[in-house]
């Protein structure tokens, strides 16, 4: 069976006692800490940044953090983030004006590397990059807030994005943000995900591992 990894989104935690909530989210089953990054340029929004990451590490939690970057420009954050404890740094490619070179910096950085596609963003980004690329991230909401819904188009961008990983022969990770819940988290995976972020599906409920629990369950389906 193919592996699946739930990453909470902790645009959605308690941001007064953060390490407490993620501590909290892990033990209740999550595999990947989801870190969104948003800088009130790239997007309409401004949340956290290394010294974040840094004080979570600092508290005590080692699982993977996969730092989402919706800031431009990206690249004097990649040291930062690394040096933060950052697992892996995904970036969207606008925000780049050297996308290889971004993505190398972040492998150089010891760190997994990946590109996010926002939902009307095309996946020709990955044309001459794949042998660079961990991750690709595709957005199922425009980036900016938690909460929305899952844009249905996405489904046929993840079943092409599977493809073109399949017929890579790459070892690259499919992940998708926004609006994941327990009632789609099926079908999403039916069309080629690997990795779900869920930030208001999980963060919002009082019972974190139930919510995960009953994710596995359509998963394993
Ligand atoms: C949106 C962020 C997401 C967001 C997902 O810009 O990248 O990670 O927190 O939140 P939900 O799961 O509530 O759609
Ligand atoms: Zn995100």
């Amino acid at each position: 069976m193919r592996e699946f990894l739930i990453a909470p989104s902790i645009l959605s935690a308690d941001f007064a006692r953060l390490g407490e909530d993620v501590e909290n989210v892990l033990a209740a089953g999550a595999d990947v800490v989801h870190f969104d990054v948003m800088d009130n340029h790239f997007v309409p929004n401004l949340t956290i940044g290394p010294m974040v990451c840094d004080a979570l590490r600092n508290y005590g939690i080692t699982a993977p953090i996969d730092v989402h970057l919706m800031v431009d420009p990206v690249d004097a954050l990649v040291p930062q983030f690394a040096k933060a404890g950052a697992s892996m740094i995904t970036f969207h490619p606008e925000a780049s004006v050297h996308i290889d070179r971004t993505l190398q910096l972040i492998r150089d950085h010891g760190c997994k590397s990946g590109l996010v596609f926002n939902p009307a963003t095309p996946l020709h980004y990955l044309d001459y990059v794949m042998d660079k690329v961990d991750i690709i991230l595709l957005m199922s909401v425009n980036p900016g807030f938690g909460g929305q819904s899952f844009i249905p188009q996405t489904l046929d961008k993840l079943r092409e994005a599977r493809k073109r990983i399949d017929d890579s022969g790459y070892d690259i990770l499919l992940e998708v943000d926004g609006g994941v819940k327990v009632d789609n988290i099926r079908e999403i995976a039916a069309a080629g995900a690997d990795m779900f972020v869920a930030g208001s599906a999980i963060f919002n409920q009082p019972d974190y591992a139930e919510v995960i629990t009953q994710m596995r369950a359509e998963l394993a389906a």
